[in-house]
């Protein structure tokens, strides 16, 4: 992989002279050197690391037969099995598409075309791992077979480009099948191939990997540079080349009958034989007329030196200073960026559902996910995408009824908590995102997801909306004859639900006039207190007692509690039994457990640090959250958790707790991620903590760390002011990670927070750090907003307030000593 480095650096240079370049921002470096594509490549990262561009529709990589396929390419010494054109990154669920994959072959066997292996499953080819290349807009492996492959991509075309060996290469054969990483074509794919031109059209129906309905996918292709030989379909094993068209079943074995086209081609000598790949999901000709568009002349540089563009002008408005850091740093943070912007795909014109002016976005998968960070490192980044983004949620509410909670390929995806699209549009309502977005008819989308329960809630809205309205929670084993779904989670979805109440409230308050839907929504949003049992203790897997008491706990509609274990569905439940995601026997928390839950109420801390008994047991808490592995930092609730101690008043704690977590668990290798990328949230969770910012999403506030590097400049594309972060007594080794006291445009700044004001206004803040923790950021006022109001604070110090055992223990210990990073786990080791 390191080749890749090489030769980037290289296509960099090149490009830097290049017309093409554009000098967004003051930067003596190209990012694109840092981006590192195969990072999540392996141990179920799942992130797709081939050729796009921004937000691109065509996501051309080799596919491999890996049970981990999601994002098509894997480092686990799979096979590849293809090269298609359609990709998600960084999914759970099914592989998502995927589509109508090319393989090559250098020539059949007894130059016969039933000589050549056709089924997905038989003609799966190992390749060399030291060929494989990735940067922006290009990947390039070489099979074991010989035949190298590369491939760029624009909008909706790909580029694939086939270099066979000169010798032996007398008629090389490619074909196309109409299959998909899942193997859930349906009925009726069909593939013609023209006789003269080789050119292949056709389309298929597929399944979405994780929802319902089904979609179906035209493309076109064309291929260049040597004569076609013949050419024809197959089907099964078998091929012909006197059959030009082929319709093709599903079959009734529950496996696609593999079935395709190929063109076969006179000897290419030295000459790559080029692929171009459009797909549409309006129509074949539209895929044809994209490719002729996008790649006329099946310029291979041009195509990816236009992509390298494109993604140079969305990093390049980011700049940090890599004086004194390691090189490892910098590729986890251009990397994570880079991610953020693979998904969710611009379709725009190619949404055959509804007719529509306005932008139309998919794989929003799922928001869930996406609600905590990668949609608000957006905002920052690329607010005028952002705007459009918002534009095709609300867009989609206005045609289906809804806001999407999930969405993959035209298809409505599984809710699994709140309606947490809710979310998004307040985040980006209260950071100003206006761009073109109907504020108004926004509205209307929340607040019907807050009064309105759709009859099948599995995919949109909430459910149990009546029992919410009437006694203040979602019952566990609620009585709901108006709408249906999984009734389960009955826990989160309360802690969810009245968030989203709250983010309501947020957007109400900016519109004005709307005073009574903020009162009542203030109200519903403090339905989480209904869930809070004081008496409920907890206690580990091993019996001993956690020494905790007062944990959320289910309740049933007659309104007495039931029980669910604090820490069943937690990262450290070996339990086999339970059951923690959408099935119908799952538990009353999704993905994770009453412990991390305990945490959600991201609008009022203030009295949820009230409710566990104060700040000092508050920061208890969390520490044992993390020190026992509770939370596991692979799944996104995990990720405010990091930086809640700044509700605390210790702001100093969450720039220790995000520097125990990065890199030890991110590093810039194929394994280096802690699971699932999920679209690019861990590449989110990543860039806003190195950049020493993390956001509260849902609200205008950003907690406040010393960045990973000596300076951070951001230029806001929106007002094309740069913001500023500087350390003083920077200190790579991160020792100096306590911020001693800091000024905000040259003026003393004591809040342990900012607003997003700080980015479209290009202010500077100046941190001077040292290597214990000091007072700064940590009195009453220095604290972000909260609903309800802080009490039990000192007024020196939030030091000043620890009673505890493990507090009196922490604040008696050099607080600097807990930077030594012995064996890896020296958080835990220096609390011990
Ligand atoms: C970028 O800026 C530098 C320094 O101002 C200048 O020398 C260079 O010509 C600019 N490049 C482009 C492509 O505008
Ligand atoms: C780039 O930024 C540095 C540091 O802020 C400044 O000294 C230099 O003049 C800038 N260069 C250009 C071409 O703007
Ligand atoms: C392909 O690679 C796998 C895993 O490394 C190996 O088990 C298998 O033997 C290889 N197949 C061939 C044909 O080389
Ligand atoms: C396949 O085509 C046949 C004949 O036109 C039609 O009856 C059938 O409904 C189609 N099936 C699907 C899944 O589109
Ligand atoms: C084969 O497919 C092409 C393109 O869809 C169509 O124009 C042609 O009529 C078909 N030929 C036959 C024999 O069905
Ligand atoms: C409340 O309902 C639960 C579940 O149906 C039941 O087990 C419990 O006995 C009921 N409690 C009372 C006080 O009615
Ligand atoms: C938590 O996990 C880390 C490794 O990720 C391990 O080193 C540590 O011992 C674990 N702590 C406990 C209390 O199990
Ligand atoms: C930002 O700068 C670009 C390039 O100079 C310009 O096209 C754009 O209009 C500017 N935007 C604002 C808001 O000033
Ligand atoms: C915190 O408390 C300890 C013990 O009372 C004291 O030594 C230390 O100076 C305090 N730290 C701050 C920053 O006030
Ligand atoms: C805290 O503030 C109150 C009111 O301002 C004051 O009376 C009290 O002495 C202060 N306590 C400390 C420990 O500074």
């Amino acid at each position: 992989m390191r080749i890749t480095r090489q030769r980037s650096v290289f296509a960099i240079s090149l490009l830097v002279q290049s017309a093409l370049a554009r000098n967004a921002t003051n930067s003596t470096y190209d990012p694109l050197q840092y981006v590192n594509q195969l990072i999540g490549s392996s141990n179920g990262g799942n992130v797709f690391p081939g050729a796009t561009i921004p937000y691109g529709m065509a996501k051309a990589v080799a596919d491999t037969n890996s049970g981990s396929n999601q994002g098509g390419f894997t480092t686990d010494g799979s096979a590849i099995t293809g090269f298609s054109s359609m990709h998600d990154s960084g999914t759970g669920g099914s592989p998502s598409l995927g589509n109508f994959a090319l393989f090559p072959y250098i020539s059949c066997v007894g130059d016969d075309v039933d000589g050549c292996v056709y089924p997905k499953k038989s003609r799966a080819t190992n390749y060399t791992a030291s060929s494989v290349k990735a940067s922006p807009g290009y990947f390039g492996i070489e099979l074991d077979s010989g035949v190298s492959v590369d491939m760029t991509a624009a909008q909706h075309t790909s580029l694939f480009r086939f270099q066979f060996p000169t010798t032996h290469a007398q008629a090389p054969l490619i074909l196309m099948d109409l299959t998909d990483l899942s193997d859930s074509r349906q009925d009726n794919g069909t593939i013609n191939v023209d006789a003269s031109t080789g050119r292949m059209t056709g389309n298929a129906r597929f399944l979405p990997s994780f929802g319902q309905g089904n979609y179906v996918l035209y493309f076109c292709a064309d291929f260049q540079g040597a004569p076609i030989r013949d050419n024809g379909i197959f089907a099964n094993s078998r091929a012909s080349t006197g059959v030009k068209n082929l319709t093709i079943s599903r079959s009734i074995n529950g496996y696609p009958l593999p079935g395709g086209a190929f063109n076969r081609f006179e000897a290419p000598g030295d000459a790559p034989i080029l692929a171009r790949v459009a797909v549409s999901f309006i129509s074949s000709a539209q895929a044809c007329s994209s490719a002729e568009k996008e790649i006329p002349s099946f310029d291979f540089a041009a195509t990816q030196t236009a992509a390298e563009s494109l993604w140079r002008e969305k990093l390049s408005p980011i700049v940090v200073s890599t004086t004194g850091v390691a090189t490892s740093y910098l590729t986890n943070f251009y990397s994570g960026i880079y991610r953020t912007m693979v998904n969710p795909q611009d379709y725009t014109g190619e949404n055959p559902l509804w007719q529509s002016s306005e932008p139309y976005f998919d794989s929003f998968y799922c928001i869930w996910d996406l609600f905590r960070s990668q949609m608000p490192f957006l905002t920052v980044l690329d607010p005028e995408t952002v705007a459009r983004q918002i534009r095709s949620l609300i867009d989609t509410y206005e045609h289906l009824g809804w806001l999407p909670d999930c969405r993959m390929t035209l298809n409505k995806g599984y809710t699994q908590g709140g309606s947490n699209a809710d979310n998004v549009l307040a985040d980006a309502y209260l950071k100003g995102i206006s761009d073109g977005v109907d504020w108004d008819k926004g509205y209307d989308a929340v607040v019907k997801d807050a009064e309105v329960e759709p009859y099948d809630w599995c995919c949109e809205g909430r459910g149990g909306l009546d029992s919410w309205k009437a006694l203040g929670y979602i019952p566990v084993q609620d009585f709901d004859y108006k709408g249906f779904g999984t009734m389960t989670r009955s826990l989160s979805r309360t802690l969810e639900y009245s968030y989203n109440d709250f983010v309501i409230t947020q957007i109400a308050s900016g519109l004005g006039g709307k005073e009574g839907d903020v009162e009542k929504y203030t109200s519903r949003a403090g339905n989480w207190k209904n869930l809070f049992k004081a008496d409920q203790t907890s206690s580990l897997f091993t019996g001993a007692d956690t020494g905790f008491v007062g944990f959320f706990q289910p309740k049933f509609l007659n309104e007495t509690f039931g029980y669910q274990d604090p820490l069943k569905c937690s990262n450290i439940d070996t339990n086999p039994n339970s059951v923690c995601s959408l099935q119908n026997t799952g538990a009353e928390t999704f993905e994770s457990s009453i412990w991390e839950y305990s945490f959600f109420v991201p609008h009022d801390q203030a009295t949820l640090i009230t409710t566990f008994g104060g700040p000092a047991a508050f920061v208890e808490r969390l520490d044992y959250l993390h020190d026992q592995n509770i939370t596991y930092i692979g799944n996104e609730p995990a990720f405010l958790t990091v930086y809640q101690y700044h509700y605390a008043g210790r702001p100093a704690l969450s720039a220790l707790r995000s520097h125990y977590y990065i890199p030890a668990f991110f590093q810039p290798t194929d394994d280096g991620l802690p699971g699932n990328d999920d679209s690019g949230a861990m590449g989110s969770f990543l860039a806003f903590s190195m950049m020493g910012l993390f956001p509260n999403p849902g609200q205008d506030v950003y907690l406040i760390i010393p960045p990973y590097f000596e300076s951070v400049s951001i230029t806001s594309p929106a007002t094309n002011n740069t913001a500023t972060i500087s350390n003083i007594n920077f200190d790579p080794t991160y020792k100096n990670v306590y911020i001693q006291s800091a000024t905000l445009d040259g003026e003393p700044y004591t809040k342990n927070w900012i607003d997003h004001s700080f980015f479209t206004e290009g202010k500077k803040l100046v941190l001077t750090l040292g290597s214990t923790e000091s007072t700064w950021g940590t009195q009453v006022a220095d604290l972000p907003p909260s609903l309800g109001t802080y009490v039990g604070f000192g007024n020196g110090t939030g030091n000043g307030t620890m009673t505890s055992k493990r507090a009196v223990r922490f604040g008696a210990a050099p607080i600097n000593a807990l930077t030594e990073k012995t064996g890896g786990n020296y958080w835990a080791q220096a609390q011990g």
